[in-house]
């Protein structure tokens, strides 16, 4: 049962429509209606809080309020009661909680710290502030439950139609120790920094950008450090900029810039161009989140225990939301992911990787063990509707190797390693319902060099979605795919003679 609190009170909605042969098993959706990024996402207590994007009153864009779920693993969520409902003067836009641990904001107490939610007004025209977006906040006393929105909101507003999706961190470094936020003027192509003591008063700290891709508006940013390989004496900041067109795939995707933050500014040491004059041919040189057309508005929890810095994004693209065909829902959320810096050839980069509880090794499940991959196509005695499935292959001599997954006389979703490029595509042009929008069939691909010849695929298989991790999320692959109800087989392949398979398993869910 859902319940929608409004101004008016809480309201009961009728139950959610029946799932639908799309209905995600594994991936977060609402129970009904629409959702976009992920927002507000806090660890506190032993529960992950996701709050989202989400129109409680239809299955299109608008009446922008925060939907909340929560787990306690990632990976089952309980949907609650919509946690800021907009209103005649204000729609909810994106922006991030804090757990307020010194009750900087004195909206708790002491004993009884607050959650802090710091959110984007898009100001109506019933408002003075008519056309701008400002930052707010909104507090909850009981772990996120209910919330209250400040009396003095806003607290950041620059007089700006495109100013949104504040990131708020608690800095504890050389400068001193306070919030920073990190928010966008999102048609400016910058990210835009501030500190604060007590998140309500906020001082100008710094700009960064334009730089890489700006072939779109920039959103929903992210600051955060990380060790690289582990050694706490090693770190980098990671600035996370999405962007909207203008993506690696086309359309909606997230680009990231690894380099130094002083408690004032953000520096990149892996910026490929500057200003406004995107290189289209240096496109593949930028850092990707993503090379799919469907993870965007990633951004990361806070208050995480033990450093883990875990991030989620919206498994759809704005160049076709509007249009998937879910029925009654419409939009799911990524897996989670764990991220993490590592060094390669070339710099460091982000490695992701799907949060544990979809990463332990399962004991059942379908198997096979190292042996010739002749050439042709092996359909595998399993099926998958919803799966995992980890392979690796030493393509040899072999011209490319690969699976089809979600196949069957009605389509296939095809994932092929060219090895001559060094080149791993998805191709979803066959994969199921691809007519609802001229941009929808489409092949993404990244390059990924083998690791002792050999390339590694994690392979996240679910009712509207294909995820994939390529040598252990040095690059990942997330696409939407609408298949057939009877597309459950999974086969591999190779073209050309000398592939080997060297391990296999694929875990239905
Ligand atoms: C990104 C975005 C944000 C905005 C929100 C509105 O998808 O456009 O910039 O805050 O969605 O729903």
């Amino acid at each position: 049962m859902t319940f929608l609190t409004t101004a008016a009170g809480a309201m009961e909605l009728p139950a959610a429509p029946a799932s639908g042969q799309f209905r995600p098993k594994f991936h977060y959706t609402a129970g009904r209606n629409w959702l976009n990024d992920p927002n507000g996402l806090v660890y506190l207590n032993g529960t992950y809080h996701l709050f989202y994007q989400h129109n409680p009153f239809g299955t299109d864009w608008g009446n922008m309020s925060w939907g909340h779920a929560t787990s306690s693993d990632l990976r089952t969520w309980e949907e609650q009661p919509v946690a800021i409902p907009c209103d005649a003067q204000e729609a909810i836009f994106s922006g991030s909680a804090v757990f307020d641990a010194h009750n900087t904001t004195g909206f708790g107490t002491a004993d009884a710290p607050p959650l802090v939610a710091i959110y984007t007004s898009a100001y109506s025209d019933a408002s003075p502030l008519a056309g701008r977006q400002a930052q707010s906040l909104a507090y909850s006393l009981d772990e996120g439950r209910t919330w209250t929105k400040y009396q003095g909101n806003p607290v950041l507003d620059r007089a700006s139609a495109d100013f949104r999706d504040p990131k708020v961190f608690w800095y504890d470094g050389g400068a001193g120790s306070y919030w920073v936020m990190v928010a966008v003027e999102a048609v400016q192509r910058q990210v835009v920094l501030y500190k604060s003591a007590d998140l309500k008063s906020w001082e100008y700290l710094s700009t960064f950008g334009p730089a890489n891709a700006t072939g779109g508006v920039w959103e929903c940013p992210d600051l955060f450090e990380l060790p690289v390989d582990g050694d706490p004496e090693d770190t980098r900041w990671v600035l996370v900029v999405n962007i909207n067109p203008g993506g690696i795939a086309g359309g909606s995707a997230g680009q990231y810039f690894v380099g130094g933050f002083d408690g004032v500014s953000f520096r990149s040491g892996s910026t490929v161009t500057e200003g406004l004059q995107e290189d289209s041919t240096r496109m593949r040189e930028y850092g990707w989140l993503d090379w799919g057309r469907d993870y965007y508005a990633a951004v990361s929890f806070s208050n995480v225990p033990d450093g883990r810095r875990i991030m989620i994004g919206w498994m759809n693209n704005w160049d076709y939301a509007a249009s998937t065909p879910t029925g009654g829902w419409r939009s799911a959320m990524s897996l989670p992911r764990d991220v993490s810096l590592t060094r390669v050839q070339g710099g460091v980069k982000l490695r992701q990787e799907p949060v544990d509880a979809f990463r332990t090794a399962a004991p059942d499940g379908f198997r096979l063990g190292p042996q010739p991959l002749p050439p042709g196509f092996l359909e595998l005695p399993a099926t998958a509707a919803a799966a995992r499935i980890d392979v690796e292959f030493e393509p040899g001599a072999a011209r490319s190797v690969g699976l089809a997954v979600r196949a069957g006389d009605a389509g296939r979703t095809v994932i092929s390693y060219d090895v001559a490029t060094g080149t791993l595509a998805l191709d979803r042009r066959q994969s199921g319902l691809v007519d609802f929008h001229p941009a929808f069939p489409s092949i993404e691909s990244v390059a990924v060099p083998l690791q002792d010849g050999r390339l590694r695929l994690s392979i996240h298989v679910d009712r509207c979605s294909v995820e994939v991790f390529a040598q252990d999320g040095l690059a990942t692959i997330t696409d939407l795919v609408f298949p057939a109800d009877a597309s459950t087989a999974v086969a591999i392949f190779a073209e050309g003679e000398g592939a080997r398979l060297t391990a296999l398993a694929v875990v239905g869910r």
